[in-house]
């Protein structure tokens, strides 16, 4: 399948249209943002390191029975997509309090949460992606009460596949975000999971594995990419 027209350029990829309407290529660039635009960067061979996570984990979860929109890695960079029309929420869950969970409420960074939180948020960046509750959604028109509902328990399905896969891999799931959207009457999991959308701390010595090293310049981004990838992707 070859890319056609360029259909969207993110902050981290490029979607491109194929000769098949039903299907779109999602290619991973290496550039970095954080805090909706106002820090940027590159992350050397994140693109590769990102692709080759997420579609490792897009096919575990099939393997669980979530449906996602990933229809095959193609290269490096690129991941063959089924077009979907992408519901304007992103829905964040967290297993234990760090980012602006800390900030916002005043948790301590690293209380386990004795329940994971779902959150969503609106995918607006001219808006700096608000928290909102169902309310807010239904009455922007975002999504239906019902949709809504289906990304919460399916967000908490996703939650209790990765958090034993990262923790069989000595990872803790701190938290992540996950989007998701519409496809022949159907909702599939799409974006992508990866150290960009997830916090994963070392199970033993909770060092951060993820992009809060580039966001909060800890150093040492693109070995703690490489070490997630090496547990994903080698120890199976
Ligand atoms: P937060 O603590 O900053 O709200 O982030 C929660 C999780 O969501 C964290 O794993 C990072 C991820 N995230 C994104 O993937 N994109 C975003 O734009 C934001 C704000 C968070």
């Amino acid at each position: 399948m070859k890319k056609t027209t360029q259909l969207y350029e993110g902050k981290a990829k490029k979607v491109f249209l194929t000769e098949d309407s039903n299907l779109v290529i999602q290619e991973f660039k290496d550039d970095a943002t954080a805090f909706n635009n106002k820090k940027k960067g590159t992350i050397a061979d994140k693109g590769v390191v990102n692709n080759a996570i997420s579609c490792k984990l897009f096919t575990l979860l099939e393997h669980e029975g979530i449906h996602t929109h990933l229809v095959e890695k193609l290269s490096d960079r690129d991941m063959l997509c089924r077009h979907l029309d992408i519901i304007k929420v992103e829905v964040v869950v967290r297993n234990i309090a760090a980012g602006s969970l800390v900030k916002r409420y005043g948790f301590a960074e690293g209380t386990v949460l004795a329940k994971p939180i779902v959150e969503f948020y609106l995918k607006d960046d001219d808006l700096d992606d608000p928290l909102m509750n169902e309310s807010h959604a239904v009455a922007l028109g975002v999504a239906t009460l019902e949709e809504l509902s289906v990304l919460k328990n399916r967000a908490e399905a996703i939650n209790a596949v990765l958090k034993k896969f990262f923790a069989d891999r000595k990872l803790k799931l701190v938290d992540f975000k996950l989007e998701f959207g519409r496809h022949n009457g159907e909702i599939l999991l799409g974006d992508e999971i990866s150290p960009d959308t997830c916090r994963l701390w070392d199970l033993e010595t909770n060092e951060k594995l993820d992009k809060d090293r580039f966001r909060f310049d800890l150093g040492g981004v693109e070995d703690a990419y490489s070490e997630v990838q090496r547990r994903v992707l080698e120890l199976d």
